[in-house]
Order: structure tokens, then sequence, then C-alpha cells
């Protein structure tokens, strides 16, 4: 199994191009599934998870073609409607085809999800939804089976703000019979950028990027071009990376306004960002201040990024304070830090980091994707070598991390 082995101690300098966003590209990627036209994406990042949730299309009968960043899909004939276990299983995100295929085809067979390493997350508000939309579902097996004649428009309510439930309701509610109306509907930028793309397929959507989405129902949606926005959490996870080691980086190809929680908390802890339209400069010269925050849905500030900030704490200046709201499990890199040295309290949802004056290099095991980046920037300033094990959970979701952050001066490389 691949490791990465980080010696730390460097500042970091230079430039960064950030990659397009995973969390808007999959939802994308699986709009292609309401229309027999070609769906031509640009920006769409090389991570594991797209190459997953492309084969996972590809075996209903969707085509897809990739040169690079570009991506183009038709879903023209689709022979099989399933989304196996074995798939689902590696990329929860694979429940997103069920809203598109039940709204084009009337039915769908999907793996339900299961447990997952950072909490129980369950899909039920994705199926409450369409059944509110008229779909008739059972679970047998593990599966969903759902079918309609054909999805009706309806209001629906959250009880809680959910991404990729948002998106697939959205998605299923393009090719209903009337309006449909989500209220409490989550506001994340990868949840605009899904329903741009749809309103450029012929989507009828208002109210995206507020908590009240309205989608009026069309026959059918046509073909389209359609760049994926910028990867914000990548974004985040290399301004923490840059505030934690000192130095001065730019980031290329951003979108900073979707990042406002984030650069205010870094803002904090001493680190000077200045932006324009598409991208980021952060000055970090000394040692920073730790940042308390709690994660809350957006624009609050993201879970996402609640590992990679709890990195950055445990060198700080001072106790931060970091509360999870999302997920119930999502300290496991806790553990990781304290064997590098870092002073960390976990108390139920709450993590007290008290900042310690320098982290030591030693092995440590990723335990999901965003605890692998934090790992990754407790590495980079730890003294001495940092080895990183179970690091395929970072191939997916960060495009072409080590050769980014060696680029930028960090000494990072990849071990068998
Ligand atoms: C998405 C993101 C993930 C991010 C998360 C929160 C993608 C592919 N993944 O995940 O990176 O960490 O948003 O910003 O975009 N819930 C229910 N019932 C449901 C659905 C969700 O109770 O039917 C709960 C979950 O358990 C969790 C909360 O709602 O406590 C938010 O989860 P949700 O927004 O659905 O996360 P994902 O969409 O899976």
């Amino acid at each position: 199994m691949q490791k990465l082995k980080i010696r730390g101690g460097k500042a970091l300098n230079g430039t960064v191009r950030i990659s397009g966003a995973k969390n808007a590209a999959l939802p994308i990627i699986s709009a292609s599934l309401l229309s027999a036209e070609p769906l031509a994406l640009t920006n769409v990042p090389q991570l594991n998870d797209i190459g997953t949730m492309v084969k996972l299309l590809a075996q209903m009968g969707v085509s897809a073609e990739r040169n690079g960043e570009s991506l183009t899909l038709s879903a023209a004939n689709i022979a099989d409607k399933t989304a196996p276990y074995e798939m689902v299983k590696t990329m929860r995100a694979s429940i997103l085809v069920l809203g598109p295929l039940v709204a084009r085809f009337g039915q769908a067979k999907v793996s339900l999800p299961g447990g997952c390493a950072i909490g129980a997350r369950p899909v039920d508000l994705h199926i409450k939804g369409l059944e509110a939309m008229g779909a008739t579902i059972t679970i047998e097996a593990g599966y969903i089976l759902a079918s309609a004649t054909k999805l009706k428009g309806a209001r629906i309510l959250m009880e809680t703000v959910t991404v990729t439930g948002t998106e697939n309701l959205m998605m299923a509610a393009c090719l209903a019979d009337g309006t449909t109306v989500l209220e409490n509907a989550a506001r994340e930028p990868e949840v605009v950028d899904l329903a741009r793309c749809l309103i450029a397929m012929g989507a009828k959507i208002s109210g995206h990027g507020t908590d009240k989405i309205t989608i009026d129902g069309v026959d059918r949606l046509h073909g389209a071009n359609y760049a994926v926005m910028p990867d914000r959490i990548e974004t985040g996870t290399f301004l923490a990376a840059v505030a934690a080691t000192g130095g001065d980086v730019t980031l290329t190809n951003a979108a900073p306004d979707t990042l406002d929680a984030v650069i205010d908390r870094l803002r904090d802890s001493g680190a000077t960002i200045t932006t324009t339209a598409n991208t980021l400069r952060i000055i970090a010269a000394k040692r920073p201040a730790s940042i308390s925050l709690k994660t809350a849905p957006y624009p609050a500030f993201p879970t996402d990024m609640q590992a990679q900030i709890i990195a950055l704490n445990c060198i700080a200046s001072g106790t931060a304070v970091v509360t999870e709201t999302i997920f119930e499990n999502r300290f496991m890199h806790v553990q990781e830090l304290v064997r590098l040295g870092a002073k960390i309290d976990i108390d139920g949802n709450t993590a007290i980091v008290h900042g310690v004056a320098k982290l030591t290099g030693a092995s440590v095991m990723a335990t999901d994707l965003r605890a692998s980046a934090c790992l990754v920037i407790a590495g980079l300033v730890a003294e001495g070598d940092t080895i990183i094990d179970r690091i395929y959970h970072l191939d997916r979701g960060y495009d072409h991390i080590e050769a980014k952050l060696t680029a930028i001066g960090a000494q990072i490389e990849r071990v068998d």
C-alpha cells in the first residue's frame, strides 16, 4: 500500500492552481443521466471519486470520454438502472444517481450506503422527498427500489440541511410534472453550481443559494457545456497549510467568494489574505494564533475544513475550542495528531486543542478524506519525517496533492 513521507519544517512559497470542485463535479456528472443529449464538462478534477462516479454511470450505459480536465458524458442509451453495493460502499455520493434515474426512467435500484467512517449518515431525507413527489420506494436486501410513472411537483421541507439530499431532489424535480419547492434547502456553493448546470441544460430553477429552491418541471433536458466551479475545500486546505507552516502562496483558478468563513478564521490566526475575483494570496510570517470555531451548514464554517484547522491549532499559540455539529464521529484525526505530540482533549462533539511549540514526525494513519489532509498539514509542520498510511483516502479528493505541494517547496514523496 502506498504511503506519503513528509519531511516537515519548511515554509511554503509559490503558486498553486486550484482544481475543479469534487463535490460539485459529482452531482453534475450524475445530472448527465437526466438527458439523452451529451453533457460536456470542463474543469473536472482528476480524482479517484470522479473515476468511481464515471465507472458507475458507464456500467449503466453512459458513454464517457475523458481528456485531462474535460469530460463528455452521453446518457442516450441506459441499459441498467442499478447502483451496486460494491460501488456505493466506496463512495456515498453514488446516491446522487437516485433522483435522476427515477425522474427520467421511472425506476432505480440503488444500494443503501451503510455506515461510514465519519458517522451514520442516513439517506432518509432523499427517500422521503422522492416519496413526496409520488415515487414508490421499498428497501429490499440493502437496496433502495424506487419507481414512479411520472414524478409530481411537491412542497418538501427537509428537517435537516442536507447537501446531496437537496441535490438529488433538485435533479429529480427538473423532470417532474409541476412545481417543486425545497424548503430548508442546502445553500452550499456546490448546490448552486449544480443548479447552474441544470439551467444550462434547460431546467427552470430559482432560489438556488437560498434555503428555498423552486423548480418548475420541464418535459426534457438538453445537452450543455459546463465548467465546474473551483474546489473551495482544496483552496481552504492550502490556505490552512500555509497558515500553519508560514510562507507566501498564491492560489489561482479559485473562487474566494465561496470561502468567507474560512478566510475570516485564518485572518484571525494572524495570516494576511488578499483576494481578487479568482485568486487568493496568503502570507503567514509567524506562529499562528489558535482558531476556535463551530462547523455548520454554509455559509458558516464547513465541516470539511474542521480537521485541517485542528492541525493548525496543534502548533498555534493558545487554546482552541472546535465544535463539530454536522457529523457525530469526525474527530478520528485527533488520536493520530496526538502521536505527533499534539495536546487535544475531546469532550463529546468538541475538541479542545492546547497549542504546543512543535510537533515531531511519526507514523500515522489516515482515516478519511479530510483527516488525511489534516495529517498532511501536521506532517508539513512537524520536525523530522512523518509517514502517512492509507493515503488512498487522500487520492479520493485531492488532485495531484504531492505535485502541488512540492511545487511550493514541501518535501513530500509517495513511497510503497
Ligand atoms: C456532503 C458532502 C460532504 C460534506 C457534507 C456536509 C458531497 C458529495 N459530500 O455530504 O463532503 O461533509 O455534505 O457539508 O457533496 N442527514 C440525514 N438524513 C439524510 C441526509 C443527511 O439525517 O437523508 C444528516 C447527516 O447525517 C448529517 C447532515 O444531515 O448529519 C448533513 O449531511 P449531508 O449534508 O447530507 O452530507 P452529504 O450530502 O452526505
